[in-house]
Order: structure tokens, then sequence, then C-alpha cells
């Protein structure tokens, strides 16, 4: 594993995008793996640079993010297809067609899930998975559980992550109680991980990398990961 401590932020940012841009480089028709919440910002913000003044092409580039609360259409402020398009789709030249989002919206969700798996399968699996990582282990929302789930799966959202989550809605009522998320299986296939984090995360990154590689702490998994590069603000 690959772990870069850095100072802040605005550096944590510049060096995701530089992986995800080389990545892009050396294949233009690269599979995405993508994760929403603060930390990637900056990494998407560097990207739309890296677009506007250095050419960085999506044209061929095929994305899946990670999860979609249940409940939340796709236009909805709060869902995080928007969050997507507004944070970097509808500033880069990505094509519509490539981009997934699970749909938190789908009448049957065990098919929504099913077939997002198998549509990451027929794309050939995940070239590069972004993942940020939760205060309590977490990565898309895979929640600390006694076991690891492989496929694309409902979950029930911690509380504490939907007390984290809050800060983006009006309350921490509206906040949506479930999520669907890749599992695991997707997320290890993927030929290589990157795992960002800002202030504050430090110590939950040292038990997931140090520690006991256990369903408590999600992330701890990638321990397992022959591929991964961690960058986190120490
Ligand atoms: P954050 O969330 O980037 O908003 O801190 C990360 C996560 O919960 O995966």
């Amino acid at each position: 594993m690959n772990v870069l401590a850095v100072a802040d932020a605005t550096i944590m940012s510049a060096l995701a995008a530089d992986v995800i841009a080389a990545t892009i480089v050396q294949k233009p028709n690269a599979v995405l793996g993508l994760a929403t919440g603060a930390t990637p910002m900056g990494v998407y913000a560097k990207l739309i640079e890296k677009q506007k003044e250095n050419g960085l092409s999506f044209a061929g580039v095929r994305s899946y993010n990670l999860d979609e609360y249940v409940g939340l259409h796709g236009n909805d402020p709060q869902s995080y297809r928007r969050y997507m398009m507004e944070n970097l789709f509808q500033h880069v030249d990505i094509k519509n067609e490539n981009i997934h989002v699970p749909n938190g919206d789908a009448t049957d969700i065990a098919r929504e899930c099913r077939q997002y798996d198998e549509q990451i399968v027929a794309d050939g699996g995940i070239d590069l998975q972004l993942l940020g990582i939760g205060n309590n282990g977490h990565i898309g929302f895979n929640e600390p559980s006694d076991h690891f789930t492989l496929p694309t799966h409902y979950v029930e959202i911690d509380a504490s992550t939907r007390e984290a989550n809050a800060r983006f809605f009006s309350s921490i009522d509206v906040v949506p109680k479930a999520a669907l998320t890749v599992g695991m299986g997707a997320i290890m296939a993927a030929r290589a991980v990157l795992l960002i984090a800002s202030v504050g995360k430090a110590d939950i990154v040292e038990r997931a990398l140090n520690g006991p590689v256990t369903p408590a702490v999600p992330a701890s998994i990638l321990q397992f990961h022959p591929n991964t590069t961690v960058i986190y603000v120490k």
C-alpha cells in the first residue's frame, strides 16, 4: 500500500487529481469509480482545471458512483447524481450515457442493485476506485457490520453517518435513512484504489490501515487490496 500523509487538503486534492488524470491519460476510456461527500470536492475542482488548462479529456471515460440515497430522484438537489453533475460532470466533456449513479428512486431496488453490478462487469470492471472514508470507517455506504457485503446493496445508514451528513441538509430529520451502495466486491475488484481523507480523519485512517481487518471498520478490508494508494491529511 502506498500511503501519503500530507499537510493540508489542498495538497491532498492536487495529488489525488494527478492520480486520476494519470489514469485517464494512460487509458482514455478508463472506468472510474467515483465518490461524493465534502472530501472529493477539491479533487473534482482540480480535474475541471486540468480539463480547461491542460485539455484533459473525459470523452471516453465511464463513471460509476459508489452510492445514492434511497427515495431521492436523481434531480433532487440532495441526490448524489446532482452532486456529481454540479461538482464535476457538467464542467467536463464526459458523455451523459457514460455516467452511472445507482437509482435511489428505483421501484425494484434488488433489480437496480443487480443491474448496477452487471453493468460494471460488462464495462470491464473499475480501473480506479476513488473512496472517501467515514468517521466510522465506512467506504461508500458500507457501514460497520458483522460481515462484509460483496454486491451492490440496500443499506440502512448508520446514525453517526446521518449526523455527519446532516450538514448538507436543512435538518437531520430529512437526511434519508437508507442508501444503495456498491459493495466490497466491486471495490476490491478495482484494479487500483485511491482513498482520500481530509482534516480530522487521521485517526480512523490509522485504524483502517494498521488495525485488525474487520467489517467493524469497513475500510480495513483495503489492507488486502493489492494496489491501494491512501492520501490523507495528517
Ligand atoms: P466526507 O465524507 O468526505 O463528507 O467527510 C466521507 C465519507 O463519509 O465517506
